[in-house]
């Protein structure tokens, strides 16, 4: 009789067993060995010029794309287009079934000079192709201000921008800068340099 019920129970206790060891492997694993980067595209008045596509990670967890620069400024020989400049890069990324992908880490800086009055904003949006959400970082400069500045766009624990679980997506980094007011004789200038890595992290779905 005893038997009987201990049987079940070592059962039990094996597929438990079994379930803890495979949960303590993707434990074990940060990242897909298998993420590939399938296409890097650009759009946007900062952009860099001449750039062929062809990039991929460095490894998992670092994305590497080319560095850019790129100003806005205002002032008398300056259109009301010029107050504003951006570079979008879009990154396709091909990953296994079971994982989602974020970004992490992300770098800026550069060099403003706004009179009073007059207000630089330095930004940049991370959202998913397909997906309503987005995640932003800024520096706001207020004039007067002549100087440098730093963005690090850190992602953190509660992080709720992630790729869809398994095969595809399209990350979308969109960096811009802008004067305002725009129209002004003004002269005011407000620019950024990415860097050439952006930090990725992964997760297992469930
Ligand atoms: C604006 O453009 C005119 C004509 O091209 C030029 O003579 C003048 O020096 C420019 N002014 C500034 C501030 O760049
Ligand atoms: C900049 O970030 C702050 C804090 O998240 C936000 O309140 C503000 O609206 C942002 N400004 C712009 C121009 O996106």
């Amino acid at each position: 009789m005893r038997h009987q019920h201990l049987l079940p129970f070592l059962g039990t206790l094996a597929a438990a067993l079994a379930t803890d060891e495979q949960i303590a492997l993707q434990c074990r694993e940060s990242a897909p060995q298998n993420a590939e980067v399938t296409e890097i595209a650009f759009a946007g008045s900062g952009c860099p010029a001449g750039y062929a596509p062809g990039h991929t990670l460095s490894d998992p967890s670092t994305l590497i794309l080319p560095k850019s620069g790129f100003t806005a400024e205002t002032g008398k020989n300056k259109s009301y287009l010029d107050a504003r400049a951006n570079c979008q890069i879009l990154v396709k990324l091909k990953y296994p079934s079971g994982w989602q992908f974020s970004v992490s880490k992300a770098d800026y800086y550069g060099r403003v000079q706004v009179p009073e009055g007059m207000t630089g904003v330095s930004k940049t949006t991370y959202y998913f192709t397909g997906d309503s959400s987005d995640i932003s970082y800024n520096n706001t400069i207020e004039g007067p201000y002549d100087g440098s500045y730093f963005r690090n766009d850190r992602f953190g624990e509660k992080n709720s921008l992630w790729s869809p679980c398994g095969s595809e997506a399209m990350l979308n980094i969109n960096t811009e800068v802008r004067l305002s007011p725009i129209g002004t004789d003004q002269t005011a200038v407000i620019g950024v340099n990415t860097q050439e890595t952006v930090e990725i992290s992964w997760r297992t779905c469930g």
